[in-house]
């Protein structure tokens, strides 16, 4: 039952937990949420692991090392998506993580493997997109310890504070420190996930290695300018918000894209405008700023010069803009020790020679590098699409996939036990 084309078939089967009959949305906190955790509970139950849900919501499972109670090497991934979403963004490494504690569980039982030096624990986050609340990896951050008490007032676009959907979630807020671990309750976390970015393929390469993930920042830019009648305002009185925020979308793609190949990426993925109608002049206009780089310096640097270019033309036009930070995750450099780890993984695949990349996507790894060590195992996608319903993956590199993470388990397990002596 641990194939790839098993994982693939869940993968599926879970896209069946969403927000709407035809396509993939399901966020943090929902019923379609509690639907694929139980399901998921139920695979890792399959796979041999003892289930729970922790206090934040994220579905866990552990199958005991060679003595009960050793640190856990965690897998995982998460479970939640964005509006629209395909099938693999986070589902496939939990699903590859699941099928991965089967393979070692039946190996163990059939005398072919010794009982691991550790424990192994399989995760699913239920949220690492930040699509209900804005604020992104809450799952994790409760895991690595990072919980911060002013999120409870976030709200979702219904006016949900977070604090409500905890409860609604029948989770205890109050409790939500439970979920986190302690590092030395764990060995190290590694993730496996589709690339979402175009290297591999182009590369001719079905896995990769993760050196470091690409450090984040979000912001809610809001433009205020004047609601009057469009007919009867002469363009001398007019503060339109709508030009305004325009002015800012261009500036801000025309100095990331400054910024070089392997500079900062700038995307503003959400644009609303207030109050919408025909015949008025826009009063005020809301625009998303997801910010990433590989370095913490180059994306403040960036933020830093599109927030006075913003300014300037925003106060060209008599516009006032207000600017709240929703979102902010550290670049974070995986672990040399599980790179390597992942690195041989790929080598059992026949692979001697795997390319590292950073990512410029965001991981539940960023979140959980604050608790303990992390790797991450990228497997190509289709186009390097990604965050759409055409994501896709091959289902011989999810079957390659499998034989590196095992072997990634493997190779992280001996050098835990080996460090210890
Ligand atoms: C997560 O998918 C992100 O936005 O990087
Ligand atoms: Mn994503
Ligand atoms: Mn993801």
């Amino acid at each position: 039952m641990s194939t790839a084309a098993e994982v693939l078939a869940r993968c599926s089967e879970l896209d069946r937990f969403s927000l709407h009959r035809t396509r993939l949305e399901r966020t943090h906190l929902t019923p379609q949420h509690a639907q694929a955790n139980a399901r998921v509970a139920q695979w890792m139950g399959a796979a041999g692991l003892r289930t729970w849900q922790d206090a934040a919501g994220n579905v866990c499972g552990r199958a005991e090392g060679r003595t009960p109670g050793l640190p856990a090497l965690l897998l995982g991934s998460h479970l939640d998506s964005v509006p629209d979403a395909g099938s693999y963004d986070g589902m496939l490494g939990v699903l590859m993580a699941i099928a991965v504690a089967e393979r070692l569980a039946t190996a163990v039982a059939s005398g072919e493997l010794e009982p691991l030096p550790v424990a192994l624990e399989v995760i699913g986050f239920g949220d690492e997109e930040g699509a209900r609340f804005g604020t992104a990896l809450l799952g994790s951050r409760a895991v690595a310890g990072a919980w911060d008490d002013d999120w409870w007032d976030l709200r979702d676009r219904d006016g949900t504070t977070l604090h409500q959907a905890f409860l609604d979630f029948g989770l205890d807020p109050r409790r939500v420190g439970e979920a986190a671990r302690r590092p030395e309750e764990l060995v190290g976390y590694l993730e496996a996930h589709i690339e979402q970015g175009p290297v591999l393929e182009a590369a001719d390469e079905p896995l990769g290695y993760v050196t470091s993930i690409a450090g984040a920042r979000r912001f809610r830019l809001t433009v205020h300018g004047e609601a009057r009648h469009a007919g009867g305002t002469p363009y001398a009185r007019r503060r339109d918000a709508l030009v305004g925020a325009s002015e800012a979308v261009t500036a801000i793609e025309r100095l990331a894209r400054a910024s070089g190949e392997d500079g900062c990426i700038a995307t503003v993925g959400r644009f609303v405008v207030h109050p919408g109608a025909v015949n008025v002049i826009p009063g005020r206009v809301e625009l998303s700023l997801d910010l990433r780089a590989a370095t913490d310096a180059a994306r403040d640097a960036m933020w830093g010069d599109i927030e006075d270019e913003v300014r300037r033309r925003c106060t060209a036009r008599g516009l006032r803009l207000e600017v709240l930070e929703t979102h902010r995750a550290a670049a974070v450099r995986c672990s040399p020790w599980l790179q390597e780890a992942v690195v041989q993984g790929i080598g059992a695949t026949g692979r001697a020679r795997p390319p590292g990349l950073w990512s410029r996507a965001g991981h539940d790894a960023m979140a959980m590098a604050r608790v303990t060590g992390t790797g991450m195992l990228f497997l190509r996608c289709a186009g390097g699409i990604s965050h759409h319903p055409d994501e896709a993956v091959r289902e011989d590199d999810v079957a390659a996939g499998l034989d590196a993470l095992q072997a990634a388990v493997l190779a992280a397990a001996g050098r835990h036990a080996e460090s210890r002596g």
